[in-house]
């Protein structure tokens, strides 16, 4: 798929107040400084569109984008940082959840782990979060760049073993980079596709 054009649309916290629509739209989800936001910008190739940082924390809202006027991409802050108050990490996890459960327009959502670390219980519990509610989504395993083709293999081999102690098969995955572009092809493919059915 060419883009042709990709706007932001708005900001929100509050599910109901979010852009309405019939087009499908398509989530990005994982924990703070996985990667979202900057894999966004390389599906879309746009620089600075969606907010990134080398500190966690950067995306705190929801966040919408409409492509090629018939599709929309939503950036989500992360889940799951220690540093980030108490009080602001429930917020966060309740205005996150309630975007999966009332989301009518979501399509599907991608879950993006960071394929230089051993699997996260944080993530396996959102992945069966997404599971319990019936919410379709695939895995992206992000900031291949850093690590040799023999880890990347090895980690992404484990984390299918420990997936498949939970689930009747691995959903679909992608391998990424950000900065290399990896995977953009890939993503925007499966999403042409979908968009098509
Ligand atoms: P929050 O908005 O805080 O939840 O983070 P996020 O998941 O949106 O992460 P963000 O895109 O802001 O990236 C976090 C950091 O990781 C930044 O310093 C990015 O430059 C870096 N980064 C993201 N993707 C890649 C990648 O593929 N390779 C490398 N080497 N760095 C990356
Ligand atoms: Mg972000």
């Amino acid at each position: 798929m060419k883009i042709h054009s990709a706007k932001f649309i708005m900001s929100n916290t509050v599910v109901s107040q979010c852009p309405s629509h019939n087009l499908p739209e398509y989530a990005f989800i994982g924990r703070s400084n996985v990667g979202k936001s900057s894999l966004i910008n390389m599906l879309l190739n746009r620089k600075d569109l969606a907010k990134t940082s080398g500190k966690p924390g950067k995306t705190q809202l929801i966040n919408h984008f409409l492509v090629n006027e018939n599709w929309y991409l939503v950036d989500l802050p992360g889940y799951g940082y220690a540093s980030v108050s108490k009080e602001k990490r429930t917020k966060f996890q309740k205005f996150i959840k309630d975007y999966f459960l009332k989301r009518k327009e979501l399509t599907t959502a991608f879950v993006l782990i960071d394929s230089r670390h051993k699997p996260q219980d944080i993530d396996l519990d959102f992945i069966r979060f997404l599971g319990e509610n019936r919410i379709s989504f695939s895995i992206v395993f992000t900031k291949i760049d850093k690590l040799s083709l023999k880890e990347i293999n090895k980690n992404i081999s484990h984390y299918q073993d420990v997936m498949l102690q939970d689930w009747e098969e691995m959903p679909t995955y992608f391998i990424t980079s950000a900065t290399k572009k990896t995977g953009r092809e890939e993503i925007l493919h499966f999403i042409e596709e979908i968009n098509a059915q």
